[in-house]
């Protein structure tokens, strides 16, 4: 795995992206499990595959396809990038950032984050949706350990990673579309193995409503960079102990395929939200499946 040091600077990566792409985005999508189907509801201008892209992190979990689309999606340029790699893969964090890096160097100021999480707030149930308030980095390291990237802080402050507006559009977008939307932190683990029911009760009382296993380390990189970041959880099933019985990585994507539509709708509403933020005047309607 290469280091921070032996990463490609994100600005010739960038580069490369633009020449090959008239698109230029000002709001990204990071799709975790759950929102794939969102790529194919942009209207795709340009593709990347990961592996064409240099430093990004080729994953291999099924259903993280590895693609940097530019595109349009609700008259709005978007680059979204379907697929991540995980730390528990073995990549380690400046991998992890390093698309986010690029997102940055190509312009763009707002990331929305989404992934797959167990739930631990009891109103949290497999199948709803959670705007994320605030985090908890259960992770074990930080994405900006290592050398300071040129012009950026070493001391990043952490006070408001997840922007007060953005979560506004989130829940304008939900209402919108008539899913339910709820808040609350997102506890972050290494994984690869779920977790122990001792470890969730524990995570309970240190404030956590949902448990995943990404979004922290892009979410940290992002505010690094200076970008806006929104983040959205599905919550895919109970976390360890709460359910009726084990947890599973096909149960996980069988709830993911089952709210898809739900969560493309989400995201759309809130691209069209995020566009009208951007552009005030803009409609903010959205029909739903339910
Ligand atoms: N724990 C950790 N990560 C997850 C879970 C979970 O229960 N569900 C989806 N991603």
């Amino acid at each position: 795995m290469p280091r921070a040091s032996a990463l490609p600077s994100p600005a010739s990566t960038a580069a490369l992206v633009r020449r090959r792409s008239p698109v230029r985005p000002r709001l990204a999508l990071v799709l975790g499990s759950g929102f794939g189907g969102v790529a194919g509801a942009v209207t795709a201008a340009s593709r990347f595959a990961f592996r064409d892209l240099p430093g990004f992190p080729v994953g291999r979990v099924p259903g993280h396809a590895g693609e940097l689309i530019l595109g349009e999606w609700q008259g709005i340029p978007v680059a979204v990038l379907a697929g991540r790699a995980h730390h528990y893969e073995g990549f380690d964090f400046a991998e992890i950032g390093h698309p986010v890096r690029v997102l940055a160097a190509l312009g763009v100021e707002t990331l929305l984050l989404t992934n797959a999480a167990g739930g631990i707030h009891p109103r949290l149930l497999p199948g709803t949706f959670m705007a994320i308030a605030d985090h908890i980095n259960f992770m074990g390291t930080n994405p900006l350990r290592g050398p300071v990237p040129p012009g950026r802080e070493r001391f990043v402050d952490l006070s408001a990673v997840y922007d007060a507006g953005l979560r506004s559009a989130l829940k304008g977008a939900a209402k919108d579309c008539g899913v339910p939307l709820r808040e609350g932190v997102y506890l972050a683990v290494p994984g690869p193995s779920f977790e122990t029911p001792a470890e969730i009760r524990a995570f309970r009382t240190l404030g956590a409503d949902a448990v995943g296993m990404s979004t922290v380390p892009e979410a940290i990189v992002a505010r690094q960079c200076g970008l806006r970041v929104a983040g959205l959880s599905c919550i895919t099933n109970a976390a360890a102990g709460l359910g009726d019985g084990t947890v599973s990585h096909a149960e996980v994507l069988e709830m993911a395929r089952t709210v898809s539509d739900r969560a493309t709708a989400l995201v759309g509403g809130f691209v069209r939200r995020h566009g009208g933020l951007a552009w005030p005047g803009m409609a903010s309607r959205c029909s739903v499946p339910q």
